[in-house]
């Protein structure tokens, strides 16, 4: 029940405990990102993506440069979900413009053997000696989120060999070789668990698990190749840490529809997208879980005082009540203004502590 004594501000894991604080804590998906100019500087020191992610110095700096601009609740890791299937040795590759490229897709009984669960601390070594350098910047100003993809969304690139807009290599095979993507998925889960319990033994204070496509399944498509092998991580991640609790978010963007079977999956807190209602969500759910979310990421392109009257619908909808992280509904665009950030960050922790103190929503 108590609270970690160590961090300055622990409202990020109150709230994902369902317990009181004084405002609702606030962070964004991608927080560190191309919408920031100091990002994009240090990107273009390090020369790429890629390079950016693996040089632990370097995803320190950029893990930081939000908060030194804007009073968030949480630090996430700087890294990015693909790199497990990067140490499993598909060739990860993000060619300029383009999103992520695969040189050695898994598509056949042949690729499917070679694969191997990738020890963290060899392979992923560069994403723990970061979660460490974090920690150690960061001295207990806020909790550090740890991440990893869902077992699906990562079997979705390494079928399909890059992102798509109806994942035709990856469906093909659920329903001609359903066999083999179970192969695929019994590995990533696997891979995700010691990945994640990796990250929590550096020192994430939090997990948070992106099952970015699970929403393009069919409904039973998403218990049988989603949430089924997800359940299987959660079940096997470690739940504590120098003694306190840490809690795992699961987000599954188009998800709304399975928060019931969502909430029972074991995780302490569901992410929301923008297209779910918080009201509906809350009493689906009832007291299982925290919900985290679910401003439409767009609505930051907005002048200050829509962000400001959109933020303020977000607070309204999850009401004054424990259990409420705020977040975007998906990572943040790139076209984001960074004022528009201060604006509603600013929003979310006055409102929301003002909300506390009058009689109701
Ligand atoms: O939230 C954070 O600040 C932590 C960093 C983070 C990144 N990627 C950095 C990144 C996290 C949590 C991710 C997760 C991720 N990566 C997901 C799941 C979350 C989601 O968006 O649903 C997915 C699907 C990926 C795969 C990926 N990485 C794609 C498709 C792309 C290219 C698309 C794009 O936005 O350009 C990336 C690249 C990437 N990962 C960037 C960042 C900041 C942009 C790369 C750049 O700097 O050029």
């Amino acid at each position: 029940m108590s609270a970690p004594a160590h961090l300055e501000n622990d409202t990020l894991l109150r709230a994902l405990a369902r317990q009181p604080t004084p405002y609702t804590p606030v962070w964004l998906m991608r927080q560190a990102g191309r919408y920031l100019p100091e990002y994009n500087a240090t990107r273009a020191r390090a020369g790429d993506f890629l390079t950016l992610a693996k040089t632990p110095a370097l995803a320190t700096e950029v893990t930081l440069q939000p908060l030194e601009r804007f009073p968030l609740d949480a630090a996430i890791l700087f890294s990015d979900i693909l790199t497990v299937p990067d140490a499993m040795g598909l060739g990860l590759a993000f060619a300029a413009g383009e999103g992520p490229r695969f040189a050695r897709p898994v598509r056949d009984e042949a690729a499917i053997a070679k694969l191997a669960v990738p020890d963290p601390a060899r392979e992923l070594r560069y994403v723990l000696d970061a979660v460490r350098e974090i920690r150690k910047a960061l001295r207990g100003r806020v909790p550090l989120i740890g991440f990893s993809g869902s077992p699906y969304t990562l079997a979705c690139y390494m079928v399909e060999g890059s992102g798509s807009s109806d994942w035709q290599t990856l469906k093909t095979m659920l329903y001609a070789r359903p066999d083999l993507a179970h192969r695929i998925l019994a590995l990533n889960a696997r891979a995700v668990t010691d990945y994640l319990n990796a990250q929590i033994e550096a020192g994430a204070q939090a997990v948070m698990i992106f099952d970015t496509w699970g929403g393009t399944l069919s409904h039973e498509g998403y218990e049988t190749f989603s949430l089924g092998y997800t359940r299987r991580v959660i079940a096997a991640l470690r739940k504590e840490a120098d003694g306190y609790p840490v809690p795992c978010i699961l987000f599954t963007k188009g998800g709304g529809q399975w928060l019931e079977a969502m909430a029972a999956s074991g995780a302490d807190a569901l992410g929301l997208d923008w297209t779910t209602d918080p009201r509906s969500a809350r009493r689906r759910v009832g007291a299982q879980v925290a919900l985290q979310g679910n401003l439409d990421p767009m609505a930051l392109l907005a002048p200050p005082e829509a962000v400001r009257r959109e933020a303020r619908k977000v607070l309204d909808a999850f009401g004054p009540g424990a259990g409420h992280v705020f977040n975007l509904g998906h990572g943040i665009s790139q076209y984001t203004a960074p004022e528009a950030v201060a604006e509603l960050v600013d929003e979310v922790r006055t409102y929301s502590a003002r909300m506390r103190t009058s009689s109701g929503p």
